[in-house]
């Protein structure tokens, strides 16, 4: 049996990463879990500078999963070089950087800055974020700018790259083939859903943000859906994520062509999830006598 997955360029040992903001920048969760089993750590969203992100609260439990609008708070890319990288160096697994701005020119700069840091394996991108310069609607909204986003990125560094998708589109096929053609080498999906919970009896939304992203294990069947889209017209690897809670879930999105996957959610309720979500698919290997996680994919 061979675990091992080439992402785009990342070549890791099994098929499961962490997803970006939800496993710190990996130091947080070294005494909780081995961190060499992991395929790769993806590390919270970095900008150019230090931000603080929303007032709280900024999560709130819902039925099924949990809404977030944490607002990317981060130390900044220089403060990330600085303080994150050397220990996330010494481990030996990939790690992929998951990076935002609020221009196009903000990322190419964080991406830049990143390229020439050693120790990092990929960048991904997180597009879910609003263009502030372009009347604040996100870069993963519109194919086109996001094509050229991906294209400028795309220039600015030769670390694999990858796009994280964000779910409310009307077809993700779009922006599979926009974001493949402008020289994306792996695909992420999915990001959170648009959701907001209300406080009834003090009639007034329980976030400060007012809504935020919904994720966990009521989202899953909707993001097997779009990565099963996706990968209809992917010429790319793709990395799925959206409720893996058990294997059963990373298993489901390998069939439905994911190459690799993400635990999100579920490293805040049981931090091993993602080391028995790689035993989980092997041992669902071997239960049907397969040697690879690519054969788990149902043929079209
Ligand atoms: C608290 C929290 C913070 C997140 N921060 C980021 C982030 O910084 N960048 C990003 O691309 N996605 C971020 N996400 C989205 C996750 O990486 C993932 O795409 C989403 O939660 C779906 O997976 P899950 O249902 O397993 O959590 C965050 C999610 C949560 C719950």
């Amino acid at each position: 049996m061979n675990l091992s997955v080439n992402l785009g360029g990342i070549h890791m040992k099994n098929p499961v990463t962490v997803a970006s903001g939800t496993f710190g920048y990996g130091q947080e969760y070294a005494g909780l879990v081995d961190l060499k089993k992991l395929g790769a750590i993806t590390v919270k969203g970095i900008r150019l500078s230090p931000w603080a992100g929303n007032p709280l609260p900024r999560h709130v439990e819902v039925p099924g999963g949990m809404i977030n609008a944490i607002g990317l708070q981060g130390p900044g890319v220089d403060g990330f070089i600085r303080d994150d990288l050397p220990f996330l160096q010494k481990r030996r697994v990939p790690v992929i950087v998951n990076i935002w701005g609020t221009s196009q020119e903000e990322y190419v700069e964080v991406a830049a800055r990143l390229s020439d840091a050693p120790g990092i394996t990929g960048i991904e991108l997180n597009v879910s974020c609003p263009n502030v310069k372009k009347g604040g609607h996100t870069f993963g909204q519109n194919p086109r700018t996001l094509a050229r986003l991906v294209s400028a990125v795309r220039k600015a560094t030769t670390l694999p790259l990858l796009t994280k998708l964000a779910p409310n589109v009307p077809d993700i096929r779009v922006y599979v083939k926009a974001v493949q053609e402008a020289g994306s080498d792996a695909i992420s999906l999915i990001n959170t859903i648009p959701a907001m919970a209300i406080d009834i009896e003090r009639r007034k939304p329980i976030l400060a943000n007012r809504s935020g992203g919904l994720s966990g294990l009521g989202i899953h069947p909707v993001a097997v859906k779009l990565v099963w889209d996706a990968a209809e017209v992917a010429t790319v690897p793709l990395l799925a994520m959206g409720g893996i809670f058990e294997p059963e879930q990373a298993i489901e999105f390998l069939a439905a062509g994911a190459t690799a996957v993400a635990v999100g959610t579920a490293n805040f309720i049981d931090p091993s999830t993602p080391v028995r979500v790689i035993d989980g698919i092997a041992n669902y290997l071997k239960r049907h006598k397969m040697r690879t996680p690519a054969e788990i994919r149902i043929p079209r």
